[in-house]
């Protein structure tokens, strides 16, 4: 394979975690999903990523409120029901992977950045709802992002926003990020917070190569 093979290869693999069988050693390193520990060293960290900037307004012990600035993404999405949202992540994730390497009216090839997000309606078996995945446009183009030649990615402006926020780490299956995001629902509730209900965020900071520290978050957008 050559360098831009394996490239593109780490990059299909970069938004997998359940879509794709890992071998169980790679499992077996890093399976810490069920816990809720927000270890300082990964707190903070995109590795070597460009990530969005924030502040933590306030920690609650097992989630926290964050204010993120102002920021550019290139998005995509897809409707359908629940398992169909899921499925379509592969495609979703080419659409932008095409842009940041090129499918833009400059041709400009543009940096990975973190984390890849993915807005996620309520949707279920029998109904649709519409899934929607980002990439960060890096602070060096975000006043002139190139626009796509992709009809089916676009760019994005996200104002500000407060951000619930409940880390976890290991690679998570789909039923472990439900988990996650009803032990959310679950404190914020607790808490007597007002959230945004009828979509969730999932936040994925590292690619499946990333052994240990692995960063997953999820999202409820504060109201
Ligand atoms: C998430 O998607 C919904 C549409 O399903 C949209 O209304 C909402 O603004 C999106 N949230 C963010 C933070 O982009
Ligand atoms: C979904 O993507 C299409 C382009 O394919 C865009 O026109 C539409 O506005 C997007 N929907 C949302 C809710 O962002």
């Amino acid at each position: 394979m050559s360098g831009k093979q394996i490239i593109i290869c780490m990059c299909i693999l970069f938004l997998s975690g359940e879509a794709l069988a890992l071998p169980w050693w790679l499992n077996f390193w890093s399976s810490d999903t069920t816990e809720y520990t927000y270890p300082a060293e990964v707190a903070n960290s995109c590795k070597e990523n460009e990530c969005p900037s924030y502040t933590v307004v306030n920690s609650f012990g097992d989630y926290e409120l964050r204010r993120y600035e102002p920021s550019v993404w290139i998005a995509t999405n897809v409707t359908g029901r629940s398992n169909e949202l899921r499925s379509a992540k592969r495609s979703m994730f080419w659409s932008l992977f095409r842009y940041i390497t090129g499918a833009n009216t400059e041709g400009t090839k543009i940096k990975m950045t973190a984390p890849v997000l993915k807005n996620m309606s309520r949707a279920c078996d029998t109904c649709e709802g519409i899934s929607t995945m980002y990439f960060m446009i890096p602070a060096k183009h975000r006043n002139n992002p190139p626009a796509p030649t992709n009809s089916a990615a676009y760019l994005v402006n996200m104002p500000a926003m407060e951000v619930y926020v409940r880390y976890f780490g290991g690679r998570p299956s789909n039923n472990e990020k439900m988990t996650q995001l009803e032990n959310l629902e679950q404190s914020l509730t607790r808490d007597a917070k007002n959230y945004e209900s009828s979509y969730y965020i999932e936040a994925g900071y590292d690619s499946p190569w990333t052994m240990f520290k692995r960063r997953n978050e999820m999202w409820l957008v504060a109201k």
